[in-house]
């Protein structure tokens, strides 16, 4: 018998519980090329992924793997700088595990950002979209196994993944601080391999918007465990399938996910104070 999701998520806190000092209120997971946002963070507590029990190690590109514990724009916040990816091999109940432990950290909100390939053909590299709902296309779920009610639901219900109110208050900030932001529907994949053509112009026929390679898992723990949640992606490559499409590579994700990073990150010091 495996051990339960509650006794990971107990022994993972008890780790780290004496260096944690005040309570999170805001949660945030930053996808490829944002990870400068933990930077602005003061009075920062620096946890390696490494010295909390049982916790995987994220390897991807961008990625570094800790988390950061602070204040930001007033907030008490908690970063995971470096996110985990099925990609990795990372099991989705792993990623589920790091989330609760945010929650169990105290934070009450997560905001997830992800970069993510343009399948709207409005959208350009560089570009901000707020997430308004996902499609899990991964195959996989973070819930499946025994379901540990003290942190949630066995059939939690999704029908408002990304909390309205929250993308209210993006909106806002956003048009406060000037920066144009879409609004769509994120494809979530496994990967690691990108998405053929024919497979992005079928997402987009599905309704997406945008796909990309993280933030399904991490949103449905977080519903799970009764956190509320805005992601937003940062459009790094243009994804559409069709005549227009272009080789897309790692290094240019990363270059465009700096561009939409800047504006994410004005964006965010307009939003925290009101969270
Ligand atoms: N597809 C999947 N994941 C991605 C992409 C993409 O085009 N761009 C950035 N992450």
């Amino acid at each position: 018998m495996t051990r339960s999701q509650l006794d990971r998520l107990e022994a993972a806190h008890r780790s780290i519980a004496d260096r944690v000092g005040a309570p999170a209120e805001i949660a945030m997971i930053l996808g490829s090329g944002l990870g400068h946002l933990a930077e602005a963070v003061t009075d920062q507590t620096v946890i390696p992924y490494g010295e909390i029990e049982g916790f995987p190690t994220s390897t991807a590109p961008g990625h570094k793997g800790q988390l950061v514990l602070g204040t930001l724009e007033g907030r008490r916040v908690v970063m995971m700088e470096g996110r985990l990816h099925l990609y990795e091999g990372w099991s989705p109940r792993d990623i589920g595990l790091a989330v609760y432990l945010l929650a169990r950290l105290g934070a009450k909100k997560l905001i997830v950002t992800n970069a993510a390939g343009g399948l709207n053909g409005d959208y350009a590299p560089g570009d901000v979209m707020l997430i308004t709902d996902h499609m899990n296309f991964t195959g996989f779920n973070p819930l499946i196994g025994p379901n540990d009610e003290e942190i949630g639901l066995r059939f939690p219900d999704m029908s408002r993944a990304y909390d309205p109110e929250l993308a209210d208050k993006a909106r806002a900030a956003a048009r406060q601080a000037n920066v144009p932001m879409h609004e769509g529907i994120y494809v979530g994949l496994a990967g690691p391999s990108l998405e053929t053509s024919a497979e992005r112009r079928y997402y987009r026929s599905a309704g997406g918007d945008a796909v990309g390679m993280s933030t399904v898992m991490e949103t449905i723990a977080a519903v799970h465990a009764g956190m509320t949640v805005l992601g937003i992606s940062a459009i790094t490559n243009g994804a559409t399938g069709g005549p227009e499409q272009t080789i897309d590579t790692v290094e240019d994700v990363v270059a465009n996910a700096a561009i939409s990073g800047t504006k994410i990150a004005a964006m965010f010091k307009t939003l925290l104070p009101g969270l």
